[in-house]
């Protein structure tokens, strides 16, 4: 039987451009949803899936998300000071959902190179890798836990895959192969295929769980689309290794919020989620759209 999935990756060390001017000093994966920031959302998800340690990979100016998993002695003392202990608690329970580990990539040289930086952190076991960009409203086992279902029950690597709309899978690494018991079994990969070139409409989503197999197969992978070392690159050679790689369609609500438009429709369904936020963010929608003509 496979060993189980008690570690996660977290790569957080992208440039973000397409939030300037808000990431030139914030790290994309601090940007609130709603009052939580992005990545305070994938580390409750890993937490609910049993997931223990969680390795962020920092880039330059990441000091905020370790802040953000640090104790804030002062600030839970003032609000305790004033009475408010119920937002102090939930202050003081951020800290305690995982133990944290912090690396550094050192230059933002691809998604590929950013998880090989937690090699040493992670160590011979398998793992799971999540992007704060998308974001999983479950129904009760998280995204990630579904996919570490299916690596305990064949011990290849899993990843998260959607189908998008035709004409958009060149956003996309897109991946096809045959299809048994409710999964995909990949023999074929392109990272943001060229478009009218694309082998199916099947995109990879931002959770994987990957065995220790990929570590050498990570490190001699090459940089590839737009220069990076790209992690789609190696999964791809992972898939035709003895282990093996599935797609398996999460059972949730994904949100993709690594575009503006994402993020702002992601911030709207998770306030709409939200039962004391439900009635008025519905109603400042519907005066929004009867004002803006
Ligand atoms: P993205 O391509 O979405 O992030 O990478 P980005 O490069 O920061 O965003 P844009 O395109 O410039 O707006 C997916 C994930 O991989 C991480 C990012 O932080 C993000 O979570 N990443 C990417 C790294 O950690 N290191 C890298 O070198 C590249």
């Amino acid at each position: 039987m496979p060993a189980p999935v008690r570690k996660a990756v977290i790569p957080a060390a992208g440039l973000g451009t397409r939030f300037l001017p808000v990431t030139k000093a914030i790290p994309k994966e601090m940007l609130p949803i709603v009052d939580t920031p992005t990545i305070q959302l994938v580390v409750d998800e890993a937490a609910r899936a049993g997931i223990r340690d969680v390795i962020v990979v920092n880039g330059r100016g990441k000091g905020a998300i370790e802040d953000h998993f640090d104790h804030a002695y002062e600030l839970e003392h003032t609000l305790r000071s004033r009475g408010k202990t119920a937002d102090a608690d939930a202050l003081a329970a951020i800290t305690h959902l995982v133990r944290i580990i912090s690396v550094r990539q050192l230059q933002p040289l691809g998604l590929g190179h950013a998880v090989l930086c937690a090699r040493e952190a992670v160590g011979d076991e398998p793992f799971a890798v999540l992007l704060g960009d998308d974001l999983i409203i479950d129904r009760g086992r998280p995204g990630i836990g579904q996919l570490a279902d299916v690596h305990a029950a064949t011990g290849a690597g899993v990843i998260a895959i959607m189908e998008v709309a035709a004409g958009q899978e060149h956003l996309y690494g897109v991946v096809a192969g045959d299809w048994s018991d409710g999964r995909l079994r990949v023999r074929e990969m392109v990272e943001k295929p060229k478009p009218g070139t694309a082998p199916s409409r099947w995109a990879i989503v931002g959770r994987y769980v990957l065995p220790p197999s990929i570590w050498p197969l990570l490190a001699a992978t090459r940089p590839g689309h737009g220069g990076e070392i790209q992690l789609t690159d190696a999964l791809r050679e992972l898939a035709a290794s003895p282990d093996g790689l599935y797609g398996v369609v999460i059972d949730g609500e994904r949100h993709d919020a690594g575009d503006k438009l994402g993020y702002l429709r992601a911030n709207l369904a998770y306030a709409i989620a939200r039962a004391e936020l439900r009635e008025p963010v519905l109603a400042m929608m519907r005066d929004l759209l009867e004002t803006s003509g």
